[in-house]
């Protein structure tokens, strides 16, 4: 099966009532570390690449690995998103080279560190909208800012300082046209994102049910959705590193939020800590070995064990044969039948 959008595959979870994780990925061993993961699960998957990993692979080897990917895994509904989009020309470079899905982060301004206003993030977001939908590319907006900084890009903070108005959402949603919406609500991009367990105070769950019930329609992204496990964090402190006490996403938070309306769940974190720890085993247990295999093996299987593991718990598991690919050019002539307003 081609590429597929992501459009198609959110839609795909709605009527299956279960959430899809969007793993980031920088190089071969993590892109397959997911494919053995959903191939295990049978789940179709999204992939996703921030300017910084397209800058670090060269955009051009990463998109021929997913090309690879789809090859040997032809059984997979696979979507090749862009994350967190910083500029009109940078989702449209995304377009260009062959990606099914842009986000457009216009929560932020060019630089990815200042917060927008609201007309600047529609502007952005619905000129995207445009471009995108001619080809039959899926458009991810944000409204709200995240918290946290990854790969240079974010405003930093909490979380908790911009978290997403619902109303302001809902105007957001019909003034940019856009297939899949990140809300803001307390989570954060990287390890430390809660200095204890959260509860309500910090994770808003309850901004989520009510832009949910609000938007019953719209598909909602959960950014910052990694758990932070405590044993991978342990195997790496165990192993000469340095990581200081942090709490994620618990699991059971989001699937509360996938039973309210989150179809896509972003996860990278929890990845680059299990490979950090699996290399960082080999090296203390075995310092005499050099050969980069040795220790990027059991590195891909840590991370393909996170991802299966969420995979099912997203429920995303089982359902990669459940519809074929539409085309990107029959995606454009369904957006073109339903213009926005
Ligand atoms: P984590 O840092 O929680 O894995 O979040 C990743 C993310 O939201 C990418 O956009």
């Amino acid at each position: 099966m081609p590429l597929v959008s992501m459009r198609q595959l959110l839609d795909e979870a709605a009527k299956g009532g279960y959430g899809v994780g969007a793993f980031n990925v920088n190089n071969m061993e993590q892109i397959q570390s997911i494919m053995e993961a959903a191939r295990e699960t049978k789940s179709p998957v999204i992939v996703q690449a921030s300017r910084g990993a397209r800058s670090y692979s060269q955009d051009k080897f990463l998109y021929h690995l997913m090309l690879a990917a789809n090859e040997l895994y032809p059984e997979i509904p696979l979507v090749l998103h862009q994350d967190h989009g910083n500029s009109v020309a940078t989702c449209k470079s995304a377009i260009d080279l062959g990606f099914t899905s842009v986000m457009m982060d216009g929560s932020l301004m060019e630089d990815g560190k200042t917060p927008s206003s609201f007309e600047y993030n529609v502007k952005v977001t619905r000129e995207v909208v445009e471009l995108a939908h001619a080809k039959g590319v899926t458009v991810e907006g944000e409204i709200g800012v995240l918290g946290g900084i990854e790969d240079g890009h974010g405003a930093g903070g909490t979380g908790l300082e911009h978290v997403t108005d619902p109303e302001q959402a809902a105007r957001f949603v019909e003034q940019t046209g856009v297939d899949a919406l990140a809300i803001a609500i307390g989570t954060s991009h990287g390890a430390y994102k809660f200095s204890r367990k959260p509860d309500g105070a910090v994770l808003k769950m309850d901004r989520l049910i009510e832009i949910h019930n609000l938007l019953p329609k719209v598909h909602l992204v959960m950014h910052g959705s990694s758990s932070v496990p405590q044993d991978l964090q342990d195997i790496i402190n165990k192993y000469g590193g340095k990581l200081k006490p942090t709490w994620g996403v618990p699991v059971e938070e989001i699937q509360l939020g996938i039973r309210n309306g989150v179809r896509k769940v972003n996860v990278d974190t929890d990845n680059r800590l299990a490979i950090t720890g699996a290399i960082r085993k080999v090296f203390a247990e075995t310092p005499e070995k050099f050969d980069p295999r040795d220790y990027m093996k059991p590195a891909r299987e840590a991370m393909q064990k996170v991802v299966a593991q969420r995979m099912t718990q997203f429920g995303q598991a089982g359902h990669a044969g459940d519809y074929e690919a539409i085309p990107l050019a029959l995606m454009a002539e369904q957006y073109a039948a339903q213009p926005v307003a």
